[in-house]
């Protein structure tokens, strides 16, 4: 499973604590930003949400201040499918019913206990398919 992620200020120190614990061990492919000076989240988003869509990596993550901005772009590449998660639950649903294949969420919103509990419960779950897989179907 290769994973590509990405932030912009308001969400690396986030991005660098996931990276150092839940994604340790994965394939992940770090797209930015790199330090906490200003940069704008499309400039993040955009690249990231092309990398799911174009098979280069299975999955994105996108961490901004809220989650919402990163969301707003990623859902307008054709074949992504974001979520925007601040809990568990809404993260594992995400996967079994709408198969989301870029988690969003807000580094001003969640703290980092509560992240790698979203992280770790997205990446372990697998698409329910059947009826959803015809609904996921509409989407597009
Ligand atoms: C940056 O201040 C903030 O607007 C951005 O991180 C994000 O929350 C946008 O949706």
């Amino acid at each position: 499973m290769k994973i590509a992620i990405g932030s912009d200020h308001a969400g690396f120190e986030l991005k660098s604590a996931l990276l150092g614990s839940v994604l340790k061990g994965y394939d992940v492919l770090d797209m930015g930003t790199d330090s906490t000076r200003s940069v704008d989240y499309p400039d993040i988003a955009k690249p990231v949400a092309q990398a799911v869509a174009s098979g280069k990596v299975d999955y994105g993550i996108l961490i901004c201040g809220t989650g919402i901005g990163m969301s707003m772009v990623a859902g307008k590449v054709r074949g992504v499918r974001a979520a925007r998660c601040s809990e568990p639950y809404s993260a594992e649903m995400s996967r079994r019913h709408n198969d989301a294949n870029v988690l969003c969420f807000g580094a001003r919103v969640i703290g980092v206990g509560m992240a790698e509990m979203i992280v770790e419960k997205w990446l372990s779950t697998p698409f329910d398919g059947g009826r959803h897989a015809r609904r996921v179907g509409k989407i597009e």
